[in-house]
């Protein structure tokens, strides 16, 4: 029993694939923040970094606090409004820690871009921020990405996190639905 149709769904990024490359960015962020003072928080974006911070955070080898941030999505379209919207904020002050914001994707950057500003008003004593993919061509504004997993072509991407109509966060993978309807079992 699959609870999704494989031959709607085209993998672009295999489970294997993500994993190692999440081990290779586990041990560069280990690497960078060893020994700095201050302490390390990582802040997940919700609802889509769920699965990528659960990963990442076990890939690095330091002592860490985990915390959230929410922020409004699309709702049900494929496109950003441009608007964004928190909708949870952090539960402990920031102030004088090493924040690492942990991003599923960043699409045009629109909401990179407000929780970077919104973050620094925290005076922390530093941000950088890691995320899993990136579309450069849809760019509306540029961010400093630290840690990349994967550039991929500008195609709306699902699984591993990452919703289709609220649905299919829990793959294992990236893909693509390329079946036209929900790629999922009723
Ligand atoms: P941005 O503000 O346009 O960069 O959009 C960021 C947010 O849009 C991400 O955190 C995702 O929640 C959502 N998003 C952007 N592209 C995709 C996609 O291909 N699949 C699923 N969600 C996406």
């Amino acid at each position: 029993m699959q609870f999704y149709d494989s031959k709607q769904i085209e993998v672009m990024l295999s489970a294997e694939e993500i994993a190692a490359r999440i081990a290779a960015l586990g041990r560069q962020i280990t690497k960078d923040y060893e020994g700095l003072s201050g302490g390390l928080v990582i802040v997940g974006v919700l609802r889509g970094c769920f699965m990528f911070l659960a990963d990442l955070a076990r890939a690095i080898d330091l002592p860490l606090e985990v915390d959230f941030l929410g922020v409004s999505s699309y709702g049900e379209a494929q496109e950003s409004s441009g608007v964004v919207r928190m909708t949870q904020d952090l539960s402990r002050p920031v102030a004088g820690k090493h924040v690492l914001v942990v991003e599923d994707i960043v699409d045009t950057g629109l909401t990179l871009k407000y929780l970077l500003e919104n973050l620094a008003t925290r005076h922390p004593a530093s941000v950088k921020v890691a995320a899993l993919l990136h579309k450069p061509a849809r760019t509306r504004v540029e961010n400093p990405i630290d840690y990349l997993g994967f550039e991929i072509p500008d195609r709306f991407v699902i699984g591993y996190g990452l919703d289709y109509e609220s649905k299919l966060r829990n793959l294992p993978f990236i893909g693509v639905n390329i079946g036209g309807s929900t790629p999922w079992k009723a």
